[in-house]
């Protein structure tokens, strides 16, 4: 630990004491019950923490059966057209629950609400409370304002917000790895993509607060963190951010300033600083942004996992133009060989890939295929092209590529990625690698399941004494496409 002497930093004990006065207070004079679910990309899951904070706060206690409580909370997404109809059909269950206890409340939150707006009022009946995720410090009084018999809505977007000064309850915790919001919103314009409209201008969270609750959680026996944002290659948080932040807020007051700009590189060493048992990663990085600095920074400290998420989303130059994603494939490919010079084969690479977007012919989408065969990825998200209202691709390109095109190249995308998968892991056996447990595996209780620096999955035989949060020696013997199979060393 006296490895952070160096930082500037509050202190442990006050964000402890802030924790804890939050879940007393909530559970002393709980009388409410909050349902919360989530859906969506992980800042959303980090975010209903934070609204399961703000509302502990304010009384309430949390459920996992949503027919006991008074209010229900749904974090959504709009990222495609799919995210957004899962939604409307949960609504359907809720509403039957709804009949027989009307006074329940319901609460649309996260990227639907700040999409549709009031609009969601009309189109979903029995929703009371709508609240876009910049506004969740309005909770309390939304909720207050839909108990006294009136609908709320605030979906205003805020380029200061960034909850530095909560601290998230965390919710379905292994107790081991936990998520770190260190910006909100997007600043690119991506033609593809609603996040922009529906998150607000790029911001990024105070250092002070991120490095704090990072050494809550390594105190509380967590052993990994993950920095989220949109685009953590440009989180970025100047001097003159710190004294504007200061004066209004409770939690850096005694602190001296940062008096440089902390870069996303130098926030990433901070929190590999706080302690070195503590495993540190981070999402998502893009393409155009990610540095140097930033990879020899992880070469520099071992408890910076050796995995990288890059969002290729197309191979071909011209898609990527279209898409506006203000690289090509030459650049791309630049990346992935400075990621491979610095940091070597065994560093873990993942992507997402749209298939069927505007215009994209079957040339183009070959150059995905050809961009994944070149890198090896480790594994991908892989999606069909979805248009949604309102993003620059809605409103200059026609979405052209039939549906039946776009799920037979999809197929393409999936069956390959499936192949080198297979691939990368067969590298692996015979290895030796390092393994953060993280509990029962779900095939046997017989088995513990961890992952290694690379994000891979590992399963090995249960031992007597083995816990969770313990790192321990894997040699590999055996893998499919999504897990390495291994015994102790
Ligand atoms: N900020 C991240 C991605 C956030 S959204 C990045 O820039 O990489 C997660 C993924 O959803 C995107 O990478 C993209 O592959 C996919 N996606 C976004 N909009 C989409 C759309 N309209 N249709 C299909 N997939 C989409
Ligand atoms: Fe969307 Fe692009 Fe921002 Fe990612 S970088 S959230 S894809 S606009
Ligand atoms: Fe979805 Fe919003 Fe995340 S649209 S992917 S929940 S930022």
């Amino acid at each position: 630990m006296d490895l952070i002497k160096d930082i500037d930093i509050i202190s442990a004990e006050e964000a402890a004491s802030c924790e804890v006065k939050v879940s007393e207070e909530g559970s002393k004079t709980a009388e409410k019950k909050l349902y919360i679910e989530s859906y969506g990309c992980q800042m959303n899951f980090s975010d209903s923490e934070i609204v399961t904070s703000i509302m502990k706060k304010d009384g309430f206690d949390t459920t996992s059966n949503f027919e006991d409580a008074d209010v229900v909370f749904i974090n959504t997404c709009s990222i495609r057209e799919k995210a957004e109809q899962t939604v409307r059909n949960r609504l359907q269950n809720f509403n039957k629950i709804k009949r027989q206890k009307p006074e329940m409340l319901i609460g649309i939150l996260g990227c639907m609400a700040e999409r549709l707006k009031a609009q969601l009022l009309e189109e979903e009946k029995i929703v009371d409370i709508v609240v876009g995720p910049d506004a969740y410090r309005d909770l309390p009084a939304l909720v207050k304002q839909a108990e006294d018999g009136s609908k709320g809505v605030n979906t205003f977007l805020s380029r200061e917000e960034t909850y530095g000064d909560i601290s998230p309850i965390r919710l379905n915790s292994n107790g081991v790895t936990a998520f770190i919001s260190i910006m909100r919103g997007c600043d690119n314009m991506c033609s593809f993509c609603v996040v922009p409209f529906t998150r607000g201008r790029e911001r990024s969270r105070d250092p002070h607060s991120i490095v704090a609750e990072a050494q809550e959680l390594f105190k509380n026996g967590y052993r990994e963190v993950t920095l989220l944002g949109q685009n953590v290659d440009s989180y970025k948080w100047s001097p003159e951010q710190n004294n504007k932040a200061r004066l209004n807020s409770t939690l850096a007051k005694d602190e001296e300033s940062v008096s440089e700009i902390v870069n996303f590189a130098n926030l990433l060493e901070m929190v590999a600083k706080v302690d070195s048992k503590l495993r540190v990663r981070f999402s998502t990085s893009h393409p155009k942004d990610i540095t140097d600095e930033v990879l020899h920074t992880m070469k520099k400290y071992d408890n910076i996992c050796k995995y990288i998420h890059l969002p290729a989303q197309s191979g071909n130059t011209r898609v990527l133009e279209l898409m506006n994603r203000t690289y090509d494939r030459e650049w791309y490919l630049n990346r992935v060989d400075a990621i491979r010079e610095i940091l070597g084969e065994e560093c873990g690479i993942s992507s997402d890939m749209i298939a069927g977007f505007c215009t994209e012919t079957e040339e183009e989408h070959e150059d995905t295929l050809s961009l994944m065969d070149y890198v090896k990825y480790d594994f991908s998200y892989m999606f069909m092209y979805s248009e949604r209202p309102g993003t620059l691709a809605a409103k200059k390109f026609e979405d052209d590529i039939p549906e039946p095109i776009k799920k037979r190249r999809l197929q393409e995308i999936i069956a390959r990625q499936k192949e080198i998968s297979i691939e990368r892991n067969k590298l692996d056996i015979g290895k030796t690698v390092e393994v953060l447990i993280e509990g029962t595996s779900k095939r046997s209780e017989e088995q513990l399941q961890g992952r290694n620096s690379a994000n891979k999955v590992v399963i090995f035989d249960r031992k007597e004494g083995l816990e969770k949060g313990q790192y321990v020696h894997v040699k590999i013997n055996d893998c499919s496409a999504a897990t390495l199979f291994g015994e102790l060393v």
